[in-house]
């Protein structure tokens, strides 16, 4: 919006810049004829990949059919029950819920993930497994989640739609569970230029079976042994990515930097910020604060666009009003709080630290 002073994101400046580096391999794309698979998908999938420290990856059509067909590829025999958070984006229990598992949905911590005794809690014999999102690019607790799964005998799959090169103890995440799933959105930290998205593993028979389900369960040009979907990612998709990949490191260098100064330039005044870890990749940069509606009004009369991820929690939504999901003990008291009181601010790589100064003062000013 050319009205506004501090974009919450800036998408459009971003592939701008790098719109010459764009130009030739797009030609050349448009040239080749070749849209579906091939090289670039190929080259793409190998290097997030090895991003992520992982043996396999496959792109997929969006991160919601990354959860989808990792959860079908997981659970050809029962599906059950499984375990995840309120305040993640819908997707992930949508996937759950339209590939048959029934979602039992638990409460986070301060820091706005799982709360890992929360699902230990809420573990029965129906449970098969949990979904732990890396809410705004912040690490879930995964070694705890990994080691309470292998004791119980439960499957754990990671939401990383949020949390492109996000790490625990400097080990990326993805490969904590049986995989992890990226979204490669346009908003993402990692951005297609459409719906894209990619399965972490490192399991080679999960990887190979979700290349069957993206494509149709086709084992060759001819020969079906699934009832797949068409969920690939397309060629001229895969050339871009491929160049983004380029400045993945540096993006997320200059994320934590300009959350760094969010951080200092924001203590001291009645407001929560982030949780603080090295590992986080500020997808979002989030604050709690009261009066969450009347602020962020205020900065929108300054210029600053923010937004609330998310203001309804999926527990809430109308879809969930059938009865399709569980609540963990009735309540969810830490989520529906956080809920009222979440506001993410604009963060982006091409952000200047003086725009955050200017946000950060206009805040203290409004409170
Ligand atoms: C936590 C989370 N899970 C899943 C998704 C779904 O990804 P996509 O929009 O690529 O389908 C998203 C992104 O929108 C997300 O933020």
């Amino acid at each position: 919006m050319s009205d506004l002073r501090v974009p919450f994101a800036h998408v459009d400046a971003e592939n701008g810049r790098l719109l010459a580096a764009f130009a030739t391999p797009l030609a050349q794309g448009l040239a080749s004829g070749r849209f579906i698979g091939g090289d670039d998908v190929t080259e793409f999938e190998t290097r997030f990949a090895r991003l992520h420290g992982a043996a396999h990856a496959v792109a997929v059509g969006s991160g919601t059919d990354a959860l989808k067909l990792t959860i079908r590829a997981l659970g050809l025999d029962r599906r059950g029950t499984g375990i995840t958070v309120a305040n993640t984006f819908l997707a992930t229990v949508g996937a759950m819920v339209t590939e048959g598992v029934r979602p039992v949905l638990v409460d986070v911590r301060g820091d706005e993930n799982i709360d890992v005794t929360a699902v230990e809690k809420a573990i029965t014999p129906e449970t098969t497994m949990v979904v732990a999102v890396h809410l705004r690019g912040l690490p879930a607790a995964v070694h705890a989640l990994r080691e309470l799964c292998a004791a119980r005998g439960l499957t754990l799959i990671e939401d990383c739609a949020q949390a492109v090169l996000a790490a625990v103890g400097g080990v990326p995440v993805g490969t904590f569970g049986a995989a992890g799933c990226f979204s490669l959105h346009p908003l993402k930290n990692l951005g297609a230029c459409g719906d894209a998205g990619v399965v972490v593993t490192d399991d080679p028979d999960l990887a190979a079976e979700i290349r069957l389900l993206r494509s149709h369960g086709l084992r060759d040009r001819d020969t079906a042994v699934r009832w797949g979907e068409n969920s690939r990612l397309d060629a001229l998709q895969a050339r871009l990515l491929n160049l983004k990949l380029d400045h993945i490191e540096e993006w997320t260098r200059r994320r934590r930097d300009l959350a760094r100064l969010y951080d200092e330039e924001l203590s001291g005044l009645p407001l929560t910020t982030p949780a603080g870890d090295d590992g986080h990749v500020y997808h979002r940069y989030v604050i709690r604060v009261a009066n969450r509606d009347a602020l962020r009004a205020r900065l929108r009369t300054a210029g600053i666009e923010t937004a609330v991820h998310y203001p309804v929690p999926v527990h809430r939504q109308p879809a969930a009003l059938d009865g399709s999901v569980d609540v963990a003990g009735g309540a969810l008291p830490v989520t529906e709080q956080q809920a009222e009181e979440i506001l993410s601010l604009p963060l982006h790589p091409l952000l200047g630290e003086d725009q955050i100064r200017y946000v950060v003062r206009r805040i203290e000013e409004s409170l």
